[in-house]
């Protein structure tokens, strides 16, 4: 039996929510991916590594959440070079996915980057809905086989809204997983947004 299966991930964090998002993935028996930004990693240390050991996949989603195209192609590379060693010296895994901000990319930032670029194919809208009911019920109708869903660990109100997304999701008979888990390992450069077989759902 083939699994239906739905990517979550989470930007933005670590933060002062995400270890009660923690405890909610684990009640559901979820593993997520988590897009760090490296300022945030330097606030929250202690969360990065909750993180890590809750055996969470972190992907990098910048240094300072900068437009990376602001910042032409070698200071894009710079970036993420110095994100993904802080999230490795604080975490002990060093990121093989990244995500980038606004999803804002080029084909130059994709190549002197050197990593996959994870978009998405779900966006709730959280950063502008601050609301749990409102969040809950867009994810929960929209999410199908092989979306990639976009939330932000860093509100309040969608860490309040990700036990019922998962109930509703668990429920439809998806299996939640981690962008490795959709995607696969040891992706080449590039941009992905959905699992590429999503077209047979
Ligand atoms: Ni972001």
């Amino acid at each position: 039996m083939v699994q239906r299966c739905i990517g979550i991930t989470f930007d933005d964090g670590p933060g002062p929510y995400t270890d009660q998002l923690l405890q909610t993935l684990a009640a559901h028996n979820v593993r997520a991916t988590f897009f760090m930004v490296g300022t945030q990693v330097q606030r929250f240390p202690e969360v990065a590594k909750d993180v890590a050991s809750a055996g969470m996949q972190i992907g990098n989603h910048s240094w300072n959440h900068d437009d990376l195209t602001t910042l032409g192609a070698s200071g894009a590379a710079a970036d993420i070079t110095q994100a993904n060693d802080l999230i490795e010296q604080t975490t002990g895994v060093r990121p093989e996915l990244m995500r980038p901000p606004y999803g804002s990319t080029n084909s130059s930032i994709v190549n002197a980057v050197g990593m996959p670029e994870i978009l998405w194919s779900v966006d709730p809208e959280d950063w502008k809905y601050r609301d749990s009911d409102y969040v809950a019920n867009y994810v929960s109708a929209h999410a199908e086989r092989g979306d990639i869903v976009l939330m932000h660990d860093i509100h309040q109100t969608t860490v309040n809204a990700v036990p019922r997304i998962l109930d509703n999701l668990q429920a439809q008979g998806y299996t939640l997983v981690a962008v490795d888990t959709l995607l696969g390992t040891s992706l080449p450069a590039g941009k992905y947004s959905q699992q590429p077989s999503a077209d047979q759902r």
